[in-house]
């Protein structure tokens, strides 16, 4: 996502600092091309050297000292820039910004540039509170620049309260999201991610593996991609992503009375929970005693849920998942069209490095005209965003 872009990222003088060199050497990592900028503050906490070396780029300073003559960096710089991120934003820096002060570096080249701008405040919880900072943060909006949030937790300060500067890598998940096309531009999308949990007892239930990685990684991408994301899930082994309603159900019926309540309304609808096939027929109320000897749990079918919506959808693009270890196409095949759905998308879970629980995944997307088409090894985020570009086709 971030590959080939060029981005100036413009660090203040705070103690926060340090976070934007594990950044730096995120996004080289990750394919950009970084020029990094730096207030004199700012080399107060981390030597210019460590930029430079991260970026293997010059690193700016000083609007007067140019590393080449024939060009005017203040200038050229953000003109080349594709974003600038601002992390740590100060309270000075907001300032500046805000009032079009250009007395250094970053704030000349901020003041000419035409590119997007996200600015990451990191201050002490007092400073951020301040409703100079408030005010002058709710002026940079108005600019159009993306402001994060920033985190609540422990302060360098010893106070405790909102002015963190985010981990390098939600950042760097930030700063990705800027460059996915805004292919879902006023889309509903719903999804699903995770296990069901279908219960023995109060204190025993039958689950699987599941960790939504998938389904999380797909409502990430919707969300990115413009959409208004609505995700249902089982309990998930990674947090939900900001900026998503997220619905917590626990078993395959809950999740069916949710997805039923909201599937008339949404343009796509995926599937990729793992919905258990089975449950107890009798949901002890008590914790069930041992009894020696052998203990048969009957079981009884659940409702497939996807099934129920293909049967049930007019114009909304529906998504199956099928995870499977033999016959992969043949079982794909005979599931897209037993629950009437527009895409399935099936992987072989045998594969090593890939399905429950991992963090790259290669699938198959099969289509209900008959076409397929392959999607090689690549981590879940590249994968829901090659896989949503896809389905935008079939959105009606
Ligand atoms: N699914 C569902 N409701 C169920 C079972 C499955 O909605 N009760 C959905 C899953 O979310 C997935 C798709 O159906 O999108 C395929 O799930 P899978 O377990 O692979 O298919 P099954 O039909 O259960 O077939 P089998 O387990 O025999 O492979």
């Amino acid at each position: 996502m971030v590959n080939d872009r060029n981005i100036l990222l413009c660090v203040s003088g705070g103690i926060a600092a340090y976070k934007a060199c594990a950044l730096t050497s995120k996004l080289v990592q990750a394919g950009a091309n970084v020029r990094v900028a730096m207030t004199q503050s700012a080399e107060q906490f981390v030597g210019k050297a460590t930029f430079q070396a991260l970026s293997r780029n010059p690193v700016y300073t000083d609007v007067f000292k140019e590393h080449d003559p024939t060009k005017i960096a203040h200038i050229d710089i953000p003109d080349a820039s594709d974003l600038i991120v601002v992390a740590p934003a100060t309270a000075n820096m907001i300032a500046k910004l805000a009032n079009g002060i250009a007395d250094d570096f970053i704030t000349t080249s901020i003041l000419a540039a035409t590119c997007p701008v996200i600015v990451s405040p990191a201050m002490n919880v007092n400073m951020l509170d301040h409703p100079a900072t408030r005010r002058n943060i709710e002026t940079l909006k108005s600019f159009g620049y993306q402001i994060i949030e920033p985190g609540v937790g422990n302060l360098a300060c010893g106070w405790i309260g909102g002015g963190r500067l985010p981990e390098p890598e939600d950042l760097l998940r930030i700063i990705e999201s800027q460059f996915v096309p805004k292919h879902l531009l006023g889309k509903r999308v719903l999804v699903t991610a995770g296990p069901t949990v279908e219960r023995i007892d109060p204190v025993r239930f039958l689950s699987n593996d599941s960790s939504g990685k998938m389904g999380v990684a797909l409502a990430e991408a919707a969300r990115d991609m413009g959409a208004d994301v609505t995700l249902v899930h089982g309990p998930l082994q990674i947090p939900v992503p900001a900026g998503v309603t997220a619905i917590p159900v626990e078993s395959s019926a809950d999740m069916l009375e949710t997805m039923l309540a909201r599937f008339d309304a949404q343009h796509l609808v995926i599937k990729s929970a793992a919905v258990a096939d089975y449950r107890p027929k009798t949901v002890h109320a008590e914790k069930h005693k041992k009894v020696h000897g052998p203990l048969t749990i009957e079981l009884e079918e659940t409702t497939d849920i996807l099934k129920t919506l293909g049967m049930r959808k007019t114009t909304q693009t529906l998504v199956g998942f099928a995870a499977e270890t033999e016959h992969l196409e043949t079982h794909a095949r005979a599931k897209l069209e037993k629950k009437r759905v527009d895409y399935l998308v099936a992987n072989d879970v045998s594969t090593p490095g890939v399905g429950f629980g991992a963090d790259e995944n290669e699938v198959t997307l099969f289509r209900a005209d008959g076409s397929s088409t392959r999607l090689p090894r690549q981590t879940k985020r590249q994968l829901a965003i090659e896989l949503l570009t896809h389905f935008k086709e079939g959105i009606q």
